[in-house]
């Protein structure tokens, strides 16, 4: 059986992820800080697969833990998902997300070496395409022109891969760009939990439902879109923990690459689609305004997600309706 190291596995996407892996009968070895997660989050991905987590507390930039998992545990492959993650505090604090999110990965990639783990998944982002002058987003498109520390930050990562693919053809990468994961792990007992108000628009809106906030501001109505406002690509979040196994199955059959693959759906959707729908699917209506439009924000960002159906046999199975049911009954279940 495979060992996969999952660093950040308490955080929201590697939860899902860790539940998709033991359910595929990978073993996972978990590593996390709690800086931005909940240690209880452990015994509940748990719960969901009756399966057990190997599970090291500890700091992704700390190579003595690291070395500590490498020696004690045979470890396969590695999905790395340990990073800060909030596009407004990189801006107010550059060094700690430059920090945590790339000299960790250095660190992480030194132990890998020492070790000759070369199999690695990687979580970027499509922020790394800045402002894209195609729609939709192909993985040929050009990347740069980020307008935050914390997708540039994803950016250097993605150099350094190249860099050291470029140096040793028998590492085996796959660097996934992700768009708008949203939604929860159909038993409601994981989900997207951040801390104090949110900055992204689908935890706002399970707030505003909830009645823990009063009115969601639609950050300006005067995009180049179909009603005005922002329009992105959101992924519920099981079809992109899904994916995850399809990328391993890849690295399996690969005796070194570095592959990047979008993971989207190819769908945009307005601010106004996603009230309306989540209006709809939970029988509620959500109170909103139309404010300022957000610094860095761009109109529209969707994905041409062909290249991982062809080569990972990956497509999206859930739709925004279910993205939308699944977010709001997460927030019912923890409130
Ligand atoms: P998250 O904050 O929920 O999870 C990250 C986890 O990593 C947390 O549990 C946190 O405690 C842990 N962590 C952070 N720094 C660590 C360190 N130095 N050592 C050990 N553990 C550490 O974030 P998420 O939404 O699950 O995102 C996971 C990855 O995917 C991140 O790399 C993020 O940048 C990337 N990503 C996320 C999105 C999104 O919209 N959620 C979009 C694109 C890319
Ligand atoms: N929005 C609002 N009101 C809010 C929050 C968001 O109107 O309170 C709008 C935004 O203007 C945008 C859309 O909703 O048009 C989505 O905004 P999010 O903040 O949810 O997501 P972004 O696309 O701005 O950014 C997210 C992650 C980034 C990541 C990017 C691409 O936060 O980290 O997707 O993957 F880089």
């Amino acid at each position: 059986m495979m060992n996969v190291l999952v660093t950040g596995c308490c955080g929201y996407i590697g939860s899902h992820t860790c539940v998709e892996l033991l359910e595929n009968n990978y073993n996972v070895i978990g590593l996390d800080n709690f800086s931005n997660s909940k240690r209880d989050v452990l015994g509940k991905i748990e719960n969901i697969v009756n399966k057990k987590i190997k599970f090291y507390e500890g700091d992704m930039l700390d190579k003595d833990i690291l070395n500590k998992i490498f020696l004690e545990n045979k470890i396969d492959l590695v999905v790395d998902f340990a990073a800060y993650k909030s596009v407004g505090d990189s801006v107010a604090k550059p060094i700690d997300y430059y920090v945590n999110n790339v000299s960790s990965v250095l660190t992480l990639l030194q132990v890998m070496k020492e070790y000759n783990v070369k199999n690695l998944i990687f979580s970027s982002s499509a922020t790394v395409y800045g402002n894209p002058s195609v729609l939709p987003i192909t993985e040929e498109c050009e990347v740069g022109g980020t307008t935050n520390p914390y997708g540039t930050s994803k950016l250097y990562v993605e150099g350094i891969l190249k860099d050291l693919y470029a140096s040793d053809n028998s590492w085996n990468i796959i660097i996934f760009r992700y768009f708008n994961p949203i939604g929860a792990h159909k038993s409601g007992l994981i989900g997207e939990e951040p801390n104090g108000i949110p900055a992204n628009l689908m935890p706002y809106i399970c707030k505003v439902a909830t009645g823990e906030l009063e009115c969601l501001r639609v950050f300006g109505d005067d995009y180049n879109t179909k009603d005005g406002t922002g329009v992105r690509d959101y992924i519920h979040i099981m079809d992109l923990a899904r994916a995850h196994i399809n990328g391993i199955e890849k690295l399996k059959n690969s005796n070194g690459g570095l592959f990047i693959y979008n993971l989207g759906t190819g769908k945009g959707y307005s601010v106004m689609d996603i009230i309306h729908t989540f209006e709809k699917v939970n029988g509620l209506t959500i109170k909103y305004k139309v404010v300022e439009r957000r610094s860095g924000d761009i109109d529209s960002c969707y994905a041409d997600a062909s290249k991982a159906l062809k080569d990972l046999k990956w497509s999206t199975q859930y739709d925004l309706a279910d993205m939308c049911r699944d977010a709001y009954d997460y927030v019912n279940k923890i409130k």
